[in-house]
């Protein structure tokens, strides 16, 4: 470790501050400031363009070079040649399981599948046209109700657990949310089956009739599973470290987490792109939308376009632009029209100045809409299936913070701009 320093020189008189300058692994070096405090000086980052949160050993991004590893391992990799199983197992314990290491995990997860059978009471306590999301926050929140035992979060063993059972349980709640709003009857896990495939039959089968997964499909969602789950310390990351930071069960944590994701300028985005590409139609306005995008005066953003990292292709994108041809190819709807759109909407928006100038690139959102449109899955339930696959990135980043030495709660500090002290006025002395 180098010892290299910065030394905040003060016009005001103040004396100076050397602060350690911290390399990283990889990437970018960071200045510790957290003696600041000790000198009576904050500093500022609203929205944390420049601040790291903590230290962590899951991802690494080079948003200039479009890269993602998780524990050293390339994304593209992980995408094309590993499982979601074994990303989950990487992710969390920080190494690729061997043959015997995995079947145990494996089995481990299938073993917990099941939620207790009063949580489909849970269920019934909403409207049926419930947004999917809000159902998975509910009920993902309700099973903390149900692991009493699961609150001791300083215990590595009860938090194996905990992760455990949630990279089991999350998918099932995420297809019964589905099965909800269509007011069909929940499908069981099936331990005969992989996690994305499982994941398929608990949403499209149905009681009446045997239903057989189609394994190009299957992949093509595990595939995307992996690409969605975990990327460093993202909104909804961050939410489950500050929840989890305070002792909290872990149950609740994660539906704090989906919570975040939530928010259409997150995880939320893929939803909102299907709805763009619909509204846009056809290729003939696309220029009338990228103007839209462009204008200052009007909110509207580019859905699937940007990102705070990113300032090259979101090597995810790629993957899943790649996974969209597969699928749409195997189901013979190559001349989708909403793909159509996506790939001449993204041709357009690269050779655009104002993108071009913000470096704003197709992110991992834009094409994942099209590929889970294709596999029969409604665009309410695009955001559950973030959810369900970035489980694995924030219970293995709210272990990793709970096992980190000299744990800390998470208290940020701020800047106050209110009132200086003032008198109290009694109200019949108020004039308004
Ligand atoms: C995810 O953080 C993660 O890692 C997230 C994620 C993960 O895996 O967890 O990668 C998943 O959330 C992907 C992002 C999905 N969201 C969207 O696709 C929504 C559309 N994108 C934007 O809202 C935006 O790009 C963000 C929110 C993703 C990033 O916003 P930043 O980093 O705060 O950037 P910014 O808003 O400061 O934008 C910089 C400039 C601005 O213009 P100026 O004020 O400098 O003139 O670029 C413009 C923005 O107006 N801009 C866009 C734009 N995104 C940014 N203009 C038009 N369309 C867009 N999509």
């Amino acid at each position: 470790m180098s010892n290299n320093t910065v030394t905040l020189n003060f016009s005001d008189g103040r004396e100076p501050i050397e602060l350690p300058v911290l390399d990283s692994s990889m990437g970018n070096p960071v200045i510790d400031i957290r003696m600041l405090a000790a000198h009576g000086i904050y500093t500022l980052d609203a929205g944390f363009t420049s601040t790291a949160s903590c230290e962590s050993g899951i991802t690494f991004i080079d948003g200039d070079e479009g890269l993602l590893s998780h524990r050293g391992y390339d994304i593209e990799d992980l995408a094309y040649k590993s499982d979601f199983i074994e990303v989950c197992y990487l992710l969390l314990y920080g190494e690729l399981p061997t043959a015997a290491q995995k079947h145990a995990f494996e089995s481990s997860i299938r073993h917990h599948s099941m939620v207790h059978d009063q949580v489909v009471n849970v269920f019934r306590g909403f409207r049926r046209d419930a947004h999917p999301m809000a159902l998975m926050i509910g009920v993902t929140g309700a099973m903390s109700a149900f692991y009493p035992d699961a609150h001791d979060v300083f215990d590595p063993a009860v938090r194996d657990l905990a992760a455990h059972r949630l990279l089991a349980k999350v998918p099932t709640v995420a297809a019964w949310a589905h099965k909800y709003n269509l007011g069909e009857p929940f499908m069981y896990p099936q331990h005969r089956l992989g996690y994305a495939a499982n994941f398929l039959y608990m949403m499209q089968a149905t009681p009446c009739e045997n239903y057989e997964v189609n394994p190009v499909l299957a992949r093509a969602l595990e595939r995307i599973f992996i690409l969605h789950a975990d990327h460093e310390q993202n909104a909804s990351t961050s939410t489950v470290r500050l929840a989890g930071s305070t002792g909290a069960t872990p149950f609740a944590c994660i539906a704090a987490g989906m919570a975040s994701l939530w928010g259409p300028l997150h995880g939320g985005a893929n939803e909102a792109v299907l709805k763009m590409l619909e509204e846009i139609g056809d290729v003939s306005k696309i220029p009338e939308i990228i103007e839209r995008a462009k204008d200052k005066t009007n909110p509207f953003r580019l859905m699937g376009f940007g990102h705070r990292i990113y300032k090259n292709f979101d090597p995810r994108a790629k993957v899943i632009r790649e996974t969209a041809h597969e699928v749409l190819n195997e189901l013979d709807m190559n001349d989708d029209p909403l793909f159509k759109v996506a790939l001449e909407l993204e041709r357009i928006a690269l050779e655009d100045e104002y993108f071009i100038e913000k470096k704003l690139y197709p992110n991992v959102d834009f094409y994942s809409g099209i590929v889970f449109r294709a596999l029969g899955i409604p665009s309410s339930m695009f955001t559950p299936l973030f959810a369900l696959a970035r489980t694995a990135g924030w219970v293995a980043q709210w272990s990793e913070m709970l096992s980190s030495p000299g744990h800390k709660i998470g208290r940020p500090r701020q800047r106050y701009i209110g009132e200086k002290m003032r008198e109290y006025v009694p109200l019949e002395k108020r004039t308004g």
